[in-house]
């Protein structure tokens, strides 16, 4: 319970601030964590208590907390140029970034767009669609098809193809009329399928979806393998391949969302390079700077850039502009970020990793309570269920994954269940040993509080 001292600083919390994503009434009991600082895996409190980051801090982290060579990008940057705008002046940290992300993914993106959050990433792609469409002389197409379980941010754009409730239905009446469309469900498949072995047979609908629709749509979007906030729901690329080729086909662009999947999550740099495929739009947050600063990217395809181009009357031009686009200091680190991605067999590194999580599968999977435990790489997943036989989930009001999170925090591991899922996405610089204790303590976290 909150002391009500008028000193206590939780009272100051709770008396200015509302956090996102947050039932505020909820802090009156259960105070948020106060962190002091962050270093490595760890984050502490103003006792010196420790957590362990199991989430990178919301998917950004990808090399602890102060790094001293990211510490250092910073600070070099910062001795020349804090921040500068970003129309009719250019500065280097954001070319080296432009350079090194087209060099990096598919060789059809070649232009990228800064913004500065995943949501405006996401926005940058409809738009930057939106006005193709417009300017190639087909207007009508202006919708945009979605997957069932979708997550692209909360502006009005972006949830404008979300495909969850709990985000979108307070704002449904004012939210383009796009198209939901039932997307794979490998932990419950309809056709009685295996991830390993099926040939994304669910795309059925989608095909349908394109086919019907295609002189409406102008894209789709998706979160390529992992749809993260619908619980680590995760799905094999077969799926990503056949959308592509129906995109082309239907001619409707492919926008892929490697905001929260970008930077090595699931072991490549970027899905779409990872699994060659080559998506119309491709926008990246969290990871870029590795959870130091805000920025985004929207690569396009140079198709797409080309029709931006015109003589100035012509008003062609891609409106759309943030006052901290490209900032110098996030793009600085963002270099120094990638920098470290490509360095030291950095990705051979993370096998290991990657196994010591295969690892959870039959410490997790014992228990009477997992539903499943899956892995996309360096994101783990186990969603509980109230019966194992039907996977019947938890009711959400009895708020299972709340007490593990508390569960979590006594024992020393800051756990942000989704839900009825309890995942792992922690900083990529986390050591095979590391991993064994943090599903080892987590799975005893659940053994507690459900037993
Ligand atoms: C896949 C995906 N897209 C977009 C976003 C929105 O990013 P931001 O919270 O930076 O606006 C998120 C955030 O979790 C995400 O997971």
């Amino acid at each position: 319970m909150l002391d009500s001292s008028p000193n206590n600083d939780f009272n100051r919390d709770i008396n200015y601030v509302w956090h996102p994503c947050t039932q505020m009434k909820d802090h009156e009991a259960y105070p948020p964590l106060w962190i002091e600082k962050a270093n490595g895996l760890y984050l502490y409190d103003k006792e010196g208590k420790s957590y362990l980051d199991v989430i990178s801090s919301w998917w950004v982290n990808l090399f602890g907390h102060n790094h001293p060579r990211l510490n250092k990008a910073l600070n070099e940057q910062l001795s020349k140029m804090a921040h500068v705008m970003f129309a009719g002046i250019t500065h280097t940290p954001a070319v080296d970034l432009a350079e090194s992300l087209v060099g990096l993914t598919p060789e059809n993106l070649t232009r990228v767009f800064f913004s500065d959050n995943g949501s405006t990433s996401i926005e940058v792609a409809l738009k930057m669609s939106l006005q193709y469409w417009s300017q190639t002389g087909q207007p009508q197409k202006a919708r945009f098809a979605y997957l069932k379980g979708g997550y692209h941010g909360e502006t009005l754009g972006a949830l404008s193809v979300c495909g969850m409730d709990l985000f979108r239905k307070p704002f449904d009446s004012v939210l383009m009329n796009n198209i939901e469309v039932e997307g794979p469900d490998c932990f419950k498949c309809p056709y009685g399928l295996k991830p390993e072995s099926c040939s994304a047979e669910c795309f059925e609908v989608m095909e349908r979806t394109l086919t019907q629709n295609a002189s409406s749509l102008a894209g789709v979007i998706v979160e390529p393998l992992v749809q993260g906030a619908a619980g680590m729901k995760m799905y094999p690329p077969v799926y990503l391949e056949k959308l592509l080729e129906a995109c082309e086909a239907q001619q409707v662009h492919s926008i892929f969302d490697e905001v929260a999947v970008g930077f090595g999550r699931t072991g490549t740099l970027f899905v779409c390079e990872g699994c060659n495929l080559k998506p119309t739009f491709l926008c990246l947050s969290k990871g870029i700077t590795s959870g130091y600063l805000p920025l985004a990217a929207t690569l396009a395809e140079e198709s797409v850039y080309q029709v931006f181009l015109g003589d100035y009357a012509s008003f062609k031009l891609f409106i759309h502009s943030h006052s901290y686009s490209a900032n110098p200091l996030a793009c600085a680190v963002a270099n120094e970020s990638l920098k470290m991605l490509q360095e030291e067999e950095f990705f051979n590194k993370l096998s290991p990793k990657i196994d010591a999580f295969k690892g959870g599968e039959t410490l997790f999977t014992e228990l009477p309570w997992c539903g499943e435990y899956r892995q996309t790489g360096m994101i783990a997943a186990c969603e509980l269920v109230q019966d194992k036989a039907t996977l019947q989930p938890f009711p959400l009001e009895k708020r299972v994954g709340f007490a593990i999170y508390q569960e979590g925090l006594k024992r020393g591991l800051f756990l942000r269940p989704l839900g009825n899922v309890i995942y792992f996405l922690p900083p990529l610089i986390i050591s095979e040993n590391e991993i064994r204790r943090l599903l080892e303590e987590a799975r005893d976290c659940i053994r507690a509080v459900l037993a």
